[in-house]
């Protein structure tokens, strides 16, 4: 998930490099900070919460802070989805532990952020947790997860665990006027607002946003308009009528559009899925209950999607639901 090092995107050019930087978050913030002054004390650290609220950055501020401009020799990062099995993490971790420890002896330990933690196996999990007790000496680890629960319990209770929620949405409209100064360029309340009602809490896709936007604007001034134009107006609309048309029955119309989204849009299963939950209590003529039923399926659904199942086939079931919904609706009317 993290974006490559490119200093002309600006969720790289601006991501925070210490923890004073970090927008929102003012706890979290705060209770590391506090490890930080006596960083012997600070155990292992889960931060689990949304894309792009600032997980990975910390992680790195943490980093930056207690090695300074050598930080990059005391900490290592691996991608837990990318480099899966019991084996890599047995080995990378303990050679770097066990390497690190012969070469450094005076600094507290090193550190290792396991990102995407939450794609381990249960069985590399437990391989971890007993590295994770072997190393305490030399090692603080800091996992990174969207998913607390499906991080081991044995895991979850060696760390100090931090969830970070949706960033609040007046410091994101303050940051992206930050970063507009820092640009050149202007940026307009109600565009801002729109970004950042697009964003739903994730700051990462609202620099994206907002660096997009900017580029389409000949004149330096993000307005509106130009917003509406990157994050495409049209697809909440087309999400309202594919849901028309899985609701009134027409599941083969419904699902060309849920292609049409993916493809086109570039939408991932859980947009559509977040957008649908948004649209229904936009129906007007469904009544509250019916809006809680579909709610109820859209929950199944989401969730199955968060286990991992394949996106335009629990879409396609989902419709189907509808569907079938519709019809049951129509034959009670
Ligand atoms: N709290 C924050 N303060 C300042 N900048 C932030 C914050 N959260 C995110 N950003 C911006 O968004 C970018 C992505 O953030 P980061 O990599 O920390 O997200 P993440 O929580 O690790 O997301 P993911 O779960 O997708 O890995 C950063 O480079 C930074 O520009
Ligand atoms: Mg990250």
């Amino acid at each position: 998930m993290e974006q490559p090092e490119n200093i002309s995107m600006w969720v790289e050019k601006y991501r925070p490099k210490t923890l004073d930087e970090v927008v929102d978050l003012k706890s979290v913030v705060e209770s590391l900070k506090a490890f930080l002054k006596t960083p012997k004390t600070m155990p292992h650290l889960l931060f689990a919460g949304m894309p792009g609220t600032g997980k990975t950055t910390i992680a790195l501020c943490i980093a930056r802070q207690l090695f300074g401009s050598s930080w990059r020799t005391f900490t290592l990062e691996l991608n837990a989805s990318d480099e899966r099995g019991i084996k890599i993490v047995r080995e990378r971790i303990k050679d770097f532990a066990r390497y690190t420890r012969g070469a450094f002896g005076n600094i507290p330990y090193v550190i290792i952020i396991l990102d995407e933690s939450d794609q381990m196996t249960r069985q590399a999990q437990t391989a971890l947790r007993r590295i994770m007790e072997t190393s305490s000496n030399t090692c603080r680890f800091m996992l990174i997860c969207n998913y607390s629960s499906k991080i081991i319990e044995p895991i979850q209770s060696r760390c100090a665990v931090f969830r970070f929620s949706m960033l609040d949405k007046e410091n994101m409209v303050e940051h992206l006027g930050y970063i507009s100064g820092k640009e050149n360029v202007s940026l307009l309340p109600d565009a801002a607002e729109a970004i950042v009602e697009y964003s739903e809490g994730d700051l990462r896709r609202a620099i994206n946003a907002l660096q997009t936007a900017s580029a389409y604007t000949k004149t330096k001034t993000v307005d509106k308009k130009a917003v509406l134009r990157v994050i495409g107006e049209a697809s909440p609309k087309k999400v309202q009528l594919m849901l028309n048309k899985a609701l009134g029955s027409d599941f083969v119309e419904a699902r060309r559009m849920m292609y049409e989204l993916m493809g086109q849009y570039g939408l991932s299963g859980s947009d559509i899925i977040r957008q649908v939950h948004r649209e229904i209590f936009k129906v007007s003529h469904l009544t509250t209950e019916e809006k809680a039923e579909l709610a109820n399926i859209i929950g199944e659904y989401d969730f199955r999607l968060v286990e991992g199942a394949n996106d335009d086939i629990q879409l396609s079931a989902l419709l189907a639901q509808f569907s079938k919904f519709g019809k049951l609706r129509e034959a009670g009317n």
